[in-house]
């Protein structure tokens, strides 16, 4: 394992102004996403989606890394230049997600694992030769009194260092990302608990799986209350417990982390990390994005599915990478204007 290559790819996605863009919607999930505006998932529509978010003027200012899912990995734009190509060529790192989603865990009723790991070396050189630099891997966690199960904390943990390790013996850069859901009626004390509790877990994992720390980038959920909790938490008391929780869990050698957007409205989810950036204390990590719905949601609801609307989508991607490129350098003053979809 080549450990300068990892460094390098880690020191492409850290960069101030910038974040990732998580295109990589599974079958299903995409699916969701084009219902929700009446457009069909075919081939082709989500080849034109895709592209066009790629393909938007500038972008490599803002988005540094995009998370491709597998068939995106060999599609191409509208000139026939294969879509890693085109992110390559504006800057942006192309990445892959190569987990195949989530199973009930035996034995721990309500809780999940993460399925992919058999055949996963053998997967990781067909999608470097096909342009990826990254790989991308998810676990979650259903939150309730009793949930996660200290069996599902300590299972998702170990294969997620087993996936990383896999990734840098490959020489690909992983993103770990255990996801503490926002779903259920949870106060955000609970999910401060959950959340730790999770990332010591992880961070034991990737210890003893001999996973290189400043080869990875983490992709962890912000400390949020339940979304059915009524509960609403500030951006400052967001920012305090998620940086509460990460300076006591997360070592000084990760250099980044990169938020999921998780279910918040894309204002929130950049309000939330503009609060993360401007809050007092140490932050010895790099603090940034990797967002699907908070980057996308607006651009989703501009296209419509619709070739004629695939400027304005654009337009619509592009200000929400340029808002939450300042939230990251903690520069982002609020929007008077919320646009669609938030
Ligand atoms: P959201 O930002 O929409 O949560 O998606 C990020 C992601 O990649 C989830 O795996």
């Amino acid at each position: 394992m080549d450990e300068r290559v990892l460094r390098q790819t880690v020191t492409d996605l850290v960069a101030p102004s910038k974040g990732i863009l998580a295109a990589d919607e599974s079958s299903r999930t995409i699916k969701r996403r084009f219902d929700s505006i009446g457009a069909e998932s075919t081939e082709e529509n989500r080849r034109a989606y895709r592209s066009l978010l790629l393909t938007t003027p500038g972008i490599g200012d803002y988005i540094c890394g995009v998370i491709l899912f597998e068939e995106t990995l060999g599609q191409s734009d509208s000139n026939g230049t294969s879509l890693p190509q085109v992110a390559e060529a504006a800057g942006v790192v192309p990445g892959i997600k190569v987990d195949k989603g989530t199973v009930p865990l035996p034995g721990a009723p309500g809780d999940l694992v993460t399925e992919g790991l058999d055949g996963l070396a053998e997967r990781l050189e067909g999608y470097k030769q096909q342009g990826a630099r990254f790989a991308k891997w998810r676990e979650v966690y259903n939150v309730s009194e009793t949930l996660p199960s200290q069996l599902a904390v300590s299972a998702n943990a170990e294969v997620l260092a087993r996936y990383a390790r896999i990734c840098q013996e490959a020489e690909v850069v992983p993103i770990v990302e255990p996801e503490v859901l926002m779903d259920g009626g949870h106060s955000i004390g609970r999910c401060k608990e959950v959340t730790e509790n999770v990332l010591h877990a992880v961070f034991e994992a990737l210890d003893r799986h001999r996973v290189m720390l400043e080869g990875i980038v983490l992709k962890p959920n912000m400390v949020l209350p339940g979304g059915d909790s009524g509960q609403k938490s500030t951006p400052e008391e967001v920012a305090d417990a998620t940086l509460t929780v990460f300076r006591r869990a997360v070592p000084a050698a990760v250099r980044t982390i990169n938020f999921l957007s998780g279910g918040q409205s894309a204002v929130e989810s950049t309000a939330n990390l503009n609060a993360i950036n401007t809050a007092k204390g140490e932050k010895p990590w790099a603090l940034s994005f990797s967002y699907g719905r908070g980057l996308q949601a607006p651009a989703l609801a501009a296209w419509g599915g619709q070739v004629e609307n695939e400027k304005a989508a654009q337009a619509a991607f592009f200000e929400r990478a340029r808002l939450n490129g300042l939230a990251r350098d903690g520069q982002y003053e609020g929007e008077t204007t919320p646009t669609t979809a938030d």
